[in-house]
């Protein structure tokens, strides 16, 4: 029978062989897939392990220093870049949600290459694909193949010329959870929801600006939050809040605002393939509500999305 136990073992070993004294480099992401993996060669290889975690300027509110802190606290020998200002002056006036990823993708690849040639003899680059990501890339169904296509660093190997090493390809998702719990990674980074490569760049409808990335970071953060002091984050697959490209009119005292909406989404699903739209309870959604219209400038309507999957996605992008 399988366990995380034996996996872990047998993998540190297998690794231990295939890596020798080598370099390896890989890309941090927050998620779960990219934090086991690094555990898993770290625990092999120790310091010849780097890891680069890159600052696009659309993760959630300050989620790049809290998940930095964690990862050098995990002992990872970690190197945080920020770059947000490349990926905002790539997506300046871009509203096409294909061409974002595509400029998302193209300068984290350009980032990531760039700090992967600063590393003395890199022979290989580690990766967090798992057993789902293989199957995926060889099936042609449809948007996945894409949205792989732009969010893993799957595009770079023939770029850099490095082997690739990927200890959980073998693996499904909740085996890889089991191992990062062996691993004793912390409940903050193997319980968090998925979040889509290009982050809030596929949240924010049409052209971004820092402001309104600021904006959208407030609003999800009372959100998640919210979901987390309520104890309602575990029984949520995925959620986050959209910024549309509309104004809704308001009043303040007598005067009438001319101010963003924002809509927020929480979904329950197994792989993300379907997805119904969470039950959340009234009381609950009241209270983010008025605590986004109050304290976020700039916002005076908030909308609950109850929409499944198909024919909904979960990103409005
Ligand atoms: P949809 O919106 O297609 O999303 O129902 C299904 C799952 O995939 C995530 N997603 C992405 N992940 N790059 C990613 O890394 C992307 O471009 C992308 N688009 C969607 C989405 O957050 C959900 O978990």
């Amino acid at each position: 029978d399988w366990t995380p136990d034996v996996f872990v073992e047998a993998t540190v070993e297998g690794l231990k062989k295939q890596l020798g004294d080598d370099q390896v480099v890989l890309g941090l992401s927050g998620g779960v897939d990219s934090s086991v993996a690094a555990m898993l060669i770290h625990k092999a290889i120790g310091k010849n392990l780097h890891c680069i975690f890159v600052d696009n300027g659309l993760l959630r509110k300050n989620e790049f220093e809290q998940v930095l802190e964690s990862y050098k606290g995990m002992g990872l020998n970690v190197k945080g870049v920020n770059a947000s200002q490349d990926f905002y002056a790539a997506l300046k006036g871009l509203t096409d949600p294909e061409d974002k990823r595509k400029a998302i993708g193209r300068v984290f690849i350009e980032v990531f290459d760039k700090e992967a040639h600063a590393i003395q003899n890199v022979k290989w680059l580690g990766q967090g694909t798992i057993y789902p990501d293989v199957i995926e890339s060889v099936s042609v169904n449809g948007p996945s193949v894409t949205i792989k296509s732009h969010h893993n660093v799957g595009g770079l190997p023939e770029k850099m010329k490095m082997k690739v090493v990927e200890p959980l390809n073998t693996l499904f998702k909740d085996e890889v959870r089991r191992v990062g719990r062996t691993l004793e990674i912390d409940e903050s980074i193997l319980g968090r929801h998925p979040f889509p490569g290009p982050g809030l760049g596929i949240r924010i409808l049409g052209d971004i600006t820092e402001e309104k990335v600021r904006i959208l970071q407030e609003v999800d953060h009372f959100f998640i939050q919210g979901l987390k002091d309520e104890g309602l984050y575990d029984d949520v697959w995925q959620a986050g809040a959209m910024l549309l490209p509309v104004q809704s009119v308001g009043v303040m005292g007598d005067e009438r605002t001319y101010e963003r909406v924002v809509a927020l989404r929480a979904v329950t699903s197994v792989d993300g393939m379907t997805a119904d739209w969470c039950h959340l309870p009234y009381e609950f959604l009241a209270k983010v509500s008025n605590d986004i219209i109050n304290r976020v400038k700039g916002v005076n309507r908030v909308v609950y999305d109850i929409s499944s999957k198909p024919p909904a996605t979960i990103e409005w992008e």
